[in-house]
C-alpha cells in the first residue's frame, strides 16, 4: 500500500449509516465527512450523538450498513486494507485509553510498533522523547494498572503516536486531564500534526480545543448538521 496519494481528500465519509442491535439502534444516519490531508477536524455535538461510533468507523473497526468510508484513498470496508491502514496508516486515541492493564506503559507503546515491524532501537528513541514531552519519562516501566487517569490518557496518546501516523484519530484525547496537562498535550499534539502534515479528526467537548483546529462540525442525532464558526 502506497503511503502517498494525491487524491484528495485523504478521509472520505460518504453516506454512511450504522446501525446496532440489528437494526434496532440507529446511531449514524446518512453522515458525510471529507477531510483532506493536513487538515485538522473538530466533531462536536451532544453525547450520544454518535462521534465515537464515527471514529470507529473511519478507523474500520465497526462495520457499516452502507455508505462509503475511504481512508488515503482505500476502501475501508475491505478486510485486508482495513488491517493495513490500523497497522501502518491510522493512530487512534480512543475514549477509554484501551491500554492493556498488566503490561508496562512502554510494552503497551512498543506494540504498534511491533505490529508494524518497525525497529527497537528507532522505537525506543521516539518512545523516549514522546514520553519526555508528554510528562511520563518516570512512569514507562510501571503497570497501566498502577497509573492515574490522565497519565493513561497521556499514555495512549504517546501509543498513538509512536508510528508517527498519517491519519491520527482522537477521541476526547483530554477528558482526562487538568488545564495544564491539556494545554502541554494539545500542543504536543498540534505541533506534531502540523509539522508532519498530519491530518486529524477529533471528538471533543470542549470548544476552546475545537477551535485550535481548522473546521468544527456539529454532529447531531447520527448525522453531520454543518460547520461551527
Ligand atoms: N455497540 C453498541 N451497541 C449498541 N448501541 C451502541 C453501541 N455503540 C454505541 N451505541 C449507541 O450509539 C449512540 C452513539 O454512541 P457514541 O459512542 O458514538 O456517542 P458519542 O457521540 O461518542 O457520545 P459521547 O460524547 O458520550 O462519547 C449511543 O446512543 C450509544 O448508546
Ligand atoms: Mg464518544
Amino acid at each position: 500500500m502506497k503511503t502517498e496519494h494525491s487524491t484528495n481528500p485523504q478521509v472520505a465519509v460518504k453516506d454512511v449509516w450504522k446501525s446496532f442491535d440489528r437494526g434496532r439502534i440507529e446511531v449514524l444516519k446518512g453522515v458525510s465527512l471529507d477531510v483532506c490531508k493536513g487538515e485538522l477536524v473538530a466533531l462536536c455535538g451532544t453525547s450520544g450523538c454518535g462521534k465515537s461510533t464515527l471514529l470507529n468507523v473511519v478507523s474500520g473497526l465497526e462495520d457499516i450498513d452502507r455508505g462509503e468510508v475511504a481512508v488515503l484513498g482505500h476502501d475501508v470496508v475491505d478486510e485486508k486494507t482495513r488491517v493495513k491502514l490500523l497497522r501502518f496508516h491510522i493512530g487512534y486515541v480512543f475514549q477509554f485509553h484501551h491500554l492493556m492493564p498488566d503490561l508496562t506503559l512502554a510494552e503497551n507503546c512498543l506494540v504498534p510498533v511491533i505490529a508494524a515491524g518497525g525497529s527497537r532501537a528507532g522505537a525506543l528513541e521516539r518512545l523516549a522523547e514522546l514520553a519526555e514531552a508528554t510528562g511520563l519519562s518516570h512512569r514507562l516501566k510501571q503497570q497501566v494498572r498502577e497509573l492515574s487517569g490522565g497519565e493513561r490518557q497521556r499514555g495512549a496518546l504517546v501509543r498513538a503516536l509512536m508510528n508517527d501516523p498519517e491519519i491520527l484519530l482522537c477521541d476526547e484525547p483530554t477528558g482526562a486531564l487538568d488545564e495544564k496537562n491539556r494545554d502541554n498535550v494539545m500542543e504536543l499534539l498540534m505541533d506534531l500534526v502540523r509539522s508532519r502534515g498530519r491530518t486529524m479528526i477529533m471528538a471533543t467537548h470542549d470548544l476552546d480545543l475545537a477551535k485550535r483546529c481548522d473546521r468544527t462540525m456539529k454532529m447531531r442525532d447520527g448525522r453531520i448538521e454543518g460547520e461551527i464558526r
